[in-house]
This record gives C-alpha cells, structure tokens and sequence, in this order.
C-alpha cells in the first residue's frame, strides 16, 4: 500500500509532509511545560540515539523500563501527523512531566510556548554528508517519503534545501546562534560515536545531574547501535510496514561516521565540499567533514 507515499507540501517556506502542515495550527498552539525538555535535530543526525541516552538517564539506567514502550511514544515527536496513529500532541497531551520531546523544527517554526516557559534544548548536529545518505535510505524505508530519485538527484535537493526540513545548512547554523541566548546544550554526533562518555556526562551535567562511572557505563552499553538495533523499543520495527518497511533499509541502518565515502563520487564530493564552503561561510561552525 503506498498510499501514505506524499509530495512534501510547503510550511512557511520549508518543505514538509502534507499531513504534518494539515495538523500545524495544534502544534504552533503546543503549550510546553517548564520542565519539558527538547531534542532538537535535523532528521538522520542522531535523534533516537540521544532520546534513549535521556530516557536511560531519567530512569536512572533502569533498562526494563526504558523498554516500557517505543521510543516514539516514550519520546513523541512533536509536529507528526500521519492518519491513523496517535500524533506527538495527543501523546505528549495525556503525558506525565517531565516529558522528552522530539523535534526536527528549525528555530524560526519551534512554538513560541518552548521560548516562554524557558525549556531546555538538546541539539545534535551530524556531518551532513553522512546525514545526506541517512536520509536518502529513510526517504526509501519511511512510505510517507516520496520517491526519493537516484541518489544523484537526491543530493542536489539535499544541497538545495528542497527535502523535507529544508535546508540542513540553516538548521545546523540558526540553532548554532540560539545556543548564545537560551539554555541549549549543542552536542555533535561523531563526539558521541568517537566517545560517548563525556557526552553522556555532559548531557547530565546539562540537566543538573553528576552520573557515577557505573552508571555512565550501562547507559553507553544499553544505547549503543549494536544494542538499540536489536531493541525493539528502540528499533523502530513495531511499526507497521507501511509506515516504515525494514525490508527496504533497517532504521537502524549502520550506525557509523564516513558512511559517506562509500557513496560519493570523487566529483560528487568536490561539489559538496564547495557548497558546503559558501553554505558554512558565515558561521564558526566546525564540522569534521573528513572522517
Ligand atoms: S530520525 O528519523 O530523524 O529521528 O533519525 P535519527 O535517529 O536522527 O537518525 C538515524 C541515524 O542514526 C543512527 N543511529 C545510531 N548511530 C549510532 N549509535 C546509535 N545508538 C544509533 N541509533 C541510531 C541510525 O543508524 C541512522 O544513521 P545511519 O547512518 O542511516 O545508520
């Protein structure tokens, strides 16, 4: 059935799923709590990785817990909307606080009410030339995607901002900014794949918390790729196939930095390189774009 496949339709200039906008008047009216706390990504940059590292620190490592339910209803996604299922607003209405909550918004569209009560925010950014080829498979697997093209095709709309969440290059650096005025942690998914410790403690520290060494070691175990992949709570696969079909690429697909270089072609690379220059010009931030 790929009648869930979609155009992406347009919300305030920025490519997104018709269905989501059709539900956008609920969640610019979302009434955040002041111990909400956001996780705030560009789609494929590591957003179940670290609401499982958060959900394990709320629950003080308890792992059956952290496997009362699935991630995305243990962490709702804030603007989602897909006929049929519950949407991240009628999740997070009837949700005990302090609730996590997941969002792919570029600052401009976060709701206003996250400002007002002063919410915490979580941001990871992840080198775009990997989250390009995430996001080219999950385009695949993911049905409310339309076809994705070659990937050719694909990585010039990625360049473009013409994907849904639009440009990567205005996420990453608009929420760059924040960081200076709000109570925003910025954390790099390579940090976290070349040592996840320190960010784990960093994320506690964030929070107001000192994690013993133990501690720190069970959640490191509990969401490594190797273990959230065969976590179905964590794994995405409770999913009915035509939300998301495993067959085509398993959400948890491999889980590493430099996936990259395995599909860019040497020119295809020299490309990206230079638009990634002019994209990234104005800003001090740094990506490893090598690795
Ligand atoms: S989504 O749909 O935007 O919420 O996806 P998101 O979770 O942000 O990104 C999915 C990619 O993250 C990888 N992943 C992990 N990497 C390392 N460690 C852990 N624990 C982990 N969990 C998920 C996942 O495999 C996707 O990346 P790719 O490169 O496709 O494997």
């Amino acid at each position: 059935e790929d009648f869930v496949r979609q155009e992406l339709g347009m919300l305030h200039g920025m490519p997104l799923y018709k269905s989501f906008i059709e539900a956008w008047p609920q969640v610019e009216a979302f009434q955040a709590r002041p111990d909400d706390l956001l996780i705030c990504t560009y789609p494929k940059s590591g957003t179940t990785w670290l609401s499982e590292i958060l959900d394990m620190i709320y629950n003080d490592g308890n792992v059956e817990k952290c496997k009362r339910d699935a991630i995305f209803k243990r962490v709702p996604f804030l603007e989602m909307s897909v006929p049929d299922m519950p949407g991240g607003i009628e999740l997070l209405a009837t949700m005990p606080s302090p609730r996590l909550v997941k969002t792919h918004l570029p600052v401009q569209l976060l709701p206003k009410s996250f400002w007002e009560q002063d919410c915490k925010v979580i941001y990871v950014a992840r080198n775009p030339k990997d989250v390009v080829v995430s996001y080219y498979y999950f385009y695949q697997m993911a049905k409310i995607h339309p076809d994705p093209g070659t990937k050719e095709e694909f990585l010039q709309n990625f360049m473009a901002g013409k994907v849904a969440y639009g440009s990567w290059y205005s996420h990453v650096k608009d929420w760059w900014e924040k960081r200076k005025e709000k109570r925003l942690l910025y954390l790099f998914y390579e940090d976290m794949k070349q040592d996840p410790r320190p960010e784990v403690q960093k994320v506690a520290r964030f929070l107001g918390k000192e994690l013993p060494e133990s501690l720190v070691e069970k959640i490191v175990h509990h969401t490594s790729f190797q273990e959230m992949k065969k976590n179905s709570a964590a794994n995405y696969e409770t999913l009915p196939e035509w939300v998301m079909d495993h067959n085509l690429s398993p959400f948890m697909r491999k889980g590493i930095t430099g996936d990259w270089k395995n599909h860019f072609t040497v020119a295809q690379n020299e490309r990206f390189n230079k638009h990634y220059k002019e994209q990234m010009k104005d800003s001090e931030l740094c990506f490893r774009m090598e690795i």
